[in-house]
């Protein structure tokens, strides 16, 4: 079968055949995907990959740039278009409209910038800076000349922010004098030069003035965005890079303390950023597309920027927070703004729809198409609010599924074109070879019955992360070495008879008890079903009899009391749902639990205190609230 010449799968039917070339000849499939791209120079071979290793290369000998793929090819036909919708944090502010050909020319001015401090290909670059459209800028602007950028996200901390620029020896930092969330305003660079004490690697800082407050500069090191573009010109060629050079790095957190680089590199990145992006999506020309996600992280990378402008989209960037100056923000944006594409958190979803009603139906949704949701398994309930009340039953809902390793989405529906089911991110995309692995590492054959495993992948695809930085060994041990030529993404998941999967959590937490391999999440969901508990974690400790026992980190609903009674019930309860087995042996009451910014609770610190180790929690930067550490640890050594 021969690829249409477009980009888009159109039916269902096309959906299958498409993944069928992709699986049969993935090189010729991905030949023809990567052919819609700009290349200075075509690649020779498309493929070489060895998963021991592990190493991978995509469309080697390749030569391109990736912002000439998001900018100078657009600008004689949708020069004009917006790009970028940049809605500030305050609605009193002012929206800002940047068309392709703006943002090409301030990238290649910012680029200019770079190069003048002494920037070149292959130099890291940090860019810790609030969602505004310099944001992008400076990304971009790196790309064009090769650098390689590594954005950490503005809500982590100034040792997140060191032990990163050290990891990856990042020659500049760019950053913003403050920046405004909801009615607060932060002192960015005040956490920079925190920072900055301890990364002698660093040789400028450029700070962009987002407020007309005061800033401290080290005037032999710091240097303000704007002074510094009266300096240069507005020409900058694009640097020629070769596919498998380096794009960016993105850290993630690992089962160990220190963050994991993630390397992610420019050819197969693209290609697969942006194949993903108008498959999943169905974007027509004129659509208004939104990701509510922070650049910092990777959803921000793939599908704020990257897939979005290489598609000659206009994509909108918020700088603010849903619930400011009410929780009704986000759709009143989307009414402004005439948002047909939204994509969003689960975690969101859930604070949104714990409002009053009202504060949605205020806002005319009218132009809402597309639904998206990631990070996380979305919960039956949350996936019918979102539906019944954000898509008013009309808006398919894609759950995508993916990871900042994979670069790109890998389960998704298409919208409007394959089926959904809520709680399940269904099917493959093209290219996506999936496997679920059983409890003795074997794979489980599809056949038409449903299947529970370990969520491997079989074969490369473009987007996905080629190393950890400075730690090949780590992406080889963590990824490559559970199961023998496939990649494992840690999770596990559910495959339905048609083939549709449901992602079911992080497999890592698995524990042992008395030789039986049992899941966290399935009895945490079994304790959560108490009325009493808002929330549930469960760890692993050691145990003279049963090797590993259970220990359950409990919050309950407001007003509800934790007795021995309450232990009693949710004892009970995990016993009839999953089995005597597994009753938590220990459990704690406490008033909230760790999490990560994006939502995710932080069951390795959880697990460190229950072996009784608080001395090594490792790094708890990335934390939300670590504040509620030493609450937890003392609750624990009170029980
Ligand atoms: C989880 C975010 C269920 C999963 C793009 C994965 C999901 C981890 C979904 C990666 C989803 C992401 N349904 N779980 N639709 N999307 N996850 O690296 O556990 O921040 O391994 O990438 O989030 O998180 P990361």
């Amino acid at each position: 079968m021969n690829i249409p010449n477009h980009l888009q799968i159109k039916s269902f039917s096309e959906y299958k055949q498409w993944y069928k070339k992709s699986i049969e000849e993935p090189e010729s499939f991905w030949d023809s995907i990567a052919n819609k791209f700009y290349w200075r120079k075509k690649w020779h071979t498309t493929l070489a990959y060895n998963f021991d290793t592990p190493e991978i290369k995509w469309f080697l000998g390749g030569k391109l740039n990736i912002t000439e793929n998001c900018l100078d090819r657009h600008l004689d036909t949708i020069g004009n278009k917006t790009a970028i919708i940049w809605e500030p944090n305050s609605p009193d502010e002012e929206t800002r409209h940047i068309t392709y050909r703006q943002l090409y020319v301030k990238v290649s001015h910012f680029a200019n910038v770079l190069k003048n401090n002494g920037i070149k290909k292959g130099d890291r670059v940090c860019l810790y800076m609030p969602m505004i459209p310099e944001l992008a800028i400076a990304m971009l602007a790196c790309a064009r000349i090769g650098a390689v950028h590594s954005i950490v996200f503005a809500g982590f901390s100034s040792a997140a922010i060191a032990s990163r620029i050290i990891d990856s020896e990042c020659k500049m930092l760019i950053t913003a004098n403050e920046v405004y969330r909801g009615n607060k305003r932060i002192n960015l660079k005040a956490i920079c030069d925190e920072a900055l004490e301890k990364t002698p690697s660093i040789e400028s800082v450029i700070v962009y003035r987002r407020t007309v407050e005061p800033t401290q500069m080290e005037p032999s090191r710091d240097k303000f965005w704007f002074d510094e573009l009266q300096k240069v010109d507005a020409n900058c060629e694009a640097e020629e890079m070769d596919a498998e050079d380096l794009l960016f790095i993105l850290y993630t957190s690992g089962s160990t303390g220190t963050p994991k680089g993630m390397v992610h590199t420019t050819g197969g990145y693209m290609v697969g950023s942006t194949f993903t992006f108008q498959n999943v999506f169905q974007l027509s020309k004129k659509d208004i597309y939104w990701c509510t996600a922070d650049i910092g992280w990777i959803t921000g990378h793939s599908y704020i920027i990257y897939g979005p402008l290489c598609a000659g989209a206009t994509t909108v960037m918020f700088e603010g927070i849903p619930s400011f100056p009410d929780y009704g923000r986000l759709w009143e944006i989307c009414n402004k703004l005439n948002v047909t594409h939204f994509y969003t958190a689960p975690t969101a979803i859930r604070a949104l729809a714990k409002q009053p009603l009202d504060l949605v139906k205020k806002h005319d949704l009218s132009s809402l198409k597309v639904l998206g949701s990631v990070g996380e398994p979305i919960n039956e309930e949350a996936w019918h609010w979102y539906n019944d009340y954000i898509g008013n039953g009309n808006c398919p809902i894609v759950d995508t599924w993916w990871q900042t390793e994979t670069g790109a989405i890998m389960i998704s529906p298409l919208a409007g074109i394959t089926p959904t089911r809520p709680t399940f991110a269904t099917l493959p995309l093209p290219g996506v070879q999936l496997a679920l692995m059983d409890e003795n590492g074997n794979e489980i054959e599809i056949k038409p019955d449903k299947a529970e495993g370990r969520l491997a992948v079989k074969f490369p695809w473009p987007s996905m992360a080629r190393s950890v930085y400075n730690n090949h060994e780590r992406y080889k041990s963590v990824y490559f070495s559970q199961f023998k030529g496939m990649y494992f993404t840690g999770d596990g998941a559910y495959r339905d008879a048609m083939g549709n999967y449901r992602i079911t959590g992080r497999v890592d937490d698995v524990v042992i008890v008395s030789g039986h391999n049992l899941g966290t999440a399935p009895i945490e969901n079994a304790i959560n079903e108490h009325e009493a508990v808002a929330e549930s974690a469960i760890v692993g400790f050691p145990h003279d009899i049963k090797g590993t026992a259970l220990c359950a980190f409990i919050s309950l609903h407001e007003g509800k009391l934790g007795n021995q009674n309450l232990i009693k019930e949710i004892k009970q309860q995990v016993s009839n749902t999953i089995g005597p087995i597994a009753k938590p042996d220990t459990v704690i009451f406490v008033n909230g639990l760790p999490k990560t910014r994006s939502g995710k609770i932080m069951r390795r610190i959880l697990r460190k205190i229950a072996h009784n180790k608080t001395d090594a929690l490792g790094d708890t930067s990335t934390l939300l609230n670590p504040d509620i550490i030493q609450e937890i640890i003392a609750q624990f050594k009170g029980n």
